[in-house]
């Protein structure tokens, strides 16, 4: 008996960042190319699953010392020599197409060697014959156990001549890889020509550009044919890192269109490699999410005000994988969408584009198929004929690990506002063919989501404290305090006391008869306000040159200060009772005295000149520089960046990166 899993909804706006698997692609071709260059090579963030742990495996049976950790996510090869170490070997590929087309072509250039291959019984039947015919070319014969130019069969190597060489790589784009990077071993330049096209071009685009990376001679002619030269790296790569995998990315990209906040993609700003990046854009295109890259990551954040996008129809051919993560969540959509070129994808781990449209129309979603797209309407009413349904709608998955995600990503949506889970999807486990823990990962960044979070930024006057923290608190549901303000309101209050010199002592005795409370309203903001005996100031009066002035004196008093502490830690339990997901405070001693322990420190800074003009363009004329000096130089809580605290430049940013890479600390805090 299969289980299923009940989806529990985010409450919250998304707030987590997430550690995404390795790509498969990238590591069995980073182990193929170890074994080419004959190095030793350590493979890191290497994807563990089993097409990989079968590629590895083949690896060791033909000699090379393989050692894997999957703990810390590295593999160890060691190559020590160029040609396949084992001139004989029983080699097991299972369903790997990867690992399949790769190893066959590296065993073919060990002239002499001998070599069985048997696979899965599903892989009896996927293409090889092209690859086969380019070997037989080179010099390799083969025997067939069953169909002729089908698995399994023996081969007796070759070599690889090298000169041109004809592949038909029409079947499939590996046929084309495996030969690529086997042909450094060939005997002399290589020329490889297509007898026909290839399908999913961005892979061999991905050979391509490992084996640059790797120092092979390769290039690809104008004419269409690729050449590859025979001389190997003269410094062999000691390391490599493979990329996240973009297709996996896809799931947590689309989560905040349906979830509302925002995610941080580790480690996934610097990917080139994948043709499934693609899918970011369609997602910025389509108006759900919008992608900002920060230090080491993406972080993908619910759209606001991309506006209406006419987009009718995506052509998905070169990115299907990621076809079924768009689909799931079009619920989110505004218009109509059509997704095409996914004919192909029929014959992959099931008949993906009927078995969208099956389980799209379970949850009410209206959807048109075609031979080779889906047309999906949007999802205003469904809310309502949902609530009608008793319990979850069970989504079946037909053992396709793409299903399983990408509803799981679309049941995350708190689409009653009860955190009521709505879809149970059948056999959850079969997501383990590409991420093993992909729903605990989802769990945790629900878990993460929902805990409350303090968040400090300090930072002297103009670095962008208030324009930052305002856009954060609304990306992630912060109530936003300004503690200037604050300071401010006070100063305001004693000059109109006419007690704008006062002393501390007067000042004390005067704030000892004030009753400081909150005003906020939460339709039209995520700040908020401080009220003297009920009374909120304007923030033209908060902003005067007389507040300016005195606005320092009054808040280097500990009087002052110790007057406001217990009222500005208690906005964290007023921010909990509304309903926030946490609190963003803003000021000069937040991280320091406020809330030392607060989840996340952030401290702006940016230089004198990038200031005053900031200031100059919001035509506010202030003495940065006497105020800073002052606010640094007190005794009590002076303007320092807290320990552990981030500190962001922001002298040559803009406004948005720096809003995202405040978000993204915010998402990696817990
Ligand atoms: O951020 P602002 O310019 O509105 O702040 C006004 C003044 O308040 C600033 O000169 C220093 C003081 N202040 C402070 O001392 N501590 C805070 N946490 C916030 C502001």
């Amino acid at each position: 008996m299969t289980s299923s899993k009940d989806i529990k909804p985010f409450s919250k706006p998304a707030c987590a960042s997430i550690t995404l698997p390795g790509s498969k692609s990238i590591t069995n071709r980073a182990m193929i190319l170890a074994a080419v260059s004959g190095g030793e090579l350590e493979i890191k963030n290497a994807l563990f699953s089993r097409d990989t742990i079968i590629m590895a495996d083949c690896l060791k049976r033909l000699g090379y010392a393989v050692d894997s950790d999957r703990d810390s996510r590295s593999i160890n090869i060691s190559a020590r020599g160029q040609t396949v170490p084992n001139q004989q070997a029983e080699l097991f590929v299972g369903n790997a197409g990867t690992a399949a087309r790769f190893v066959t072509a590296l065993c073919a250039a060990n002239k002499g060697g001998e070599y069985f291959f048997d696979s899965d019984e599903a892989m009896y039947k996927r293409p090889i014959k092209g690859l086969i015919d380019a070997l037989r070319q080179q010099g390799s014969e083969f025997e067939f156990v069953g169909k002729r130019d089908c698995f399994p069969f023996k081969m007796r190597a070759g070599g690889l001549s090298g000169g041109e060489v004809q592949i038909d790589a029409s079947a499939s784009s590996q046929l084309l890889s495996a030969l690529l990077m086997a042909s450094p071993l060939a005997e002399k330049k290589t020329k490889v020509m297509l007898s026909s096209g290839t399908v999913s071009r961005p892979f061999v685009e991905m050979t391509l550009n490992m084996m640059v990376d790797f120092g092979f001679q390769c290039k690809k002619l104008p004419d269409g044919s690729f050449e590859i030269g025979t001389k190997l790296p003269d410094t062999k790569r000691k390391a490599y890192f493979v990329e996240p995998d973009a297709t996996a990315a896809s799931y947590f990209a689309i989560l905040p269109a349906l979830t509302g906040g925002a995610i941080l993609l580790e480690d996934f700003a610097n990917c080139t490699l994948q043709g499934d990046l693609k899918f970011l854009d369609i997602l910025e295109e389509c108006g759900l999410v919008k992608i900002h890259k920060v230090t080491g990551g993406a972080l993908a954040v619910k759209a606001e005000d991309l506006g209406d996008k006419d987009l009718k129809s995506i052509n998905f051919s070169d990115i299907s994988d990621t076809f079924l993560t768009l689909a799931a969540a079009s619920a989110a959509l505004k218009e109509k969408i059509k997704i095409e070129g996914i004919s192909h994808t029929r014959a992959q781990e099931t008949d993906r584009v009927s078995a969208m449209a099956n389980e799209l129309k379970k949850v009410c979603q209206e959807v048109s198929e075609g031979e080779d797209y889906l047309e999906i309407s949007p999802w205003e009413d469904t809310g309502k004929a949902l609530e009608n349904l008793n319990g979850p709608v069970d989504i079946k998955t037909y053992a396709d690990h793409r299903i399983a995600m990408s509803f799981g990503i679309l049941g995350s949506a708190d689409i009653f506002h009860t955190g009521r889970p709505w879809i149970r999807i059948e056999d959850p486990q079969c997501v383990s063919k590409t991420w093993e823990n992909f729903f605990d990962i989802l769990d945790s960044a629900r878990e993460s989501s929902e805990k409350f979070r303090i968040v400090a930024v300090d930072g002297g006057a103009a670095v962008g404290k208030s324009s930052v923290s305002k856009a954060v608190s609304k990306m992630l549901n912060l109530m936003h305090v300004d503690t200037g303000s604050h300071y401010r309101t006070l100063t305001f209050a004693l000059i109109e006391a006419n007690l704008a010199d006062a002393d501390e002592v007067k000042a004390a005795e005067f704030l000892s008869r004030i009753e400081l409370g909150t005003s906020f309203d939460k339709a039209n903001s995520y700040s908020a306000r401080m009220t003297l005996g009920g009374r909120l100031v304007r923030d033209e009066d908060l902003r005067t040159k007389a507040v300016n002035e005195r606005v320092s004196i009054f808040a280097s008093m500990p009087a002052v200060r110790n007057f406001l502490k217990d009222y500005q830690r208690s906005m964290a339990g007023y921010a909990k009772e509304h309903g926030f997901s946490g609190l963003i405070m803003e000021g000069r001693d937040i991280g320091s005295v406020i809330f030392p322990d607060a989840d996340v420190r952030i401290f702006l800074d940016a230089d004198e000149q990038t200031r005053a003009q900031r200031r100059a363009k919001e035509g506010i004329s202030d003495s940065i520089a006497a105020r800073d000096h002052m606010d640094k130089s007190r005794k009590t809580a002076p303007l320092v960046c807290p320990q552990g605290a981030t500190l962001i430049d922001t002298s040559n940013l803009t406004k948005d990166d720096v809003i995202a890479r405040t978000a993204a600390e915010i998402c990696k805090a817990i």
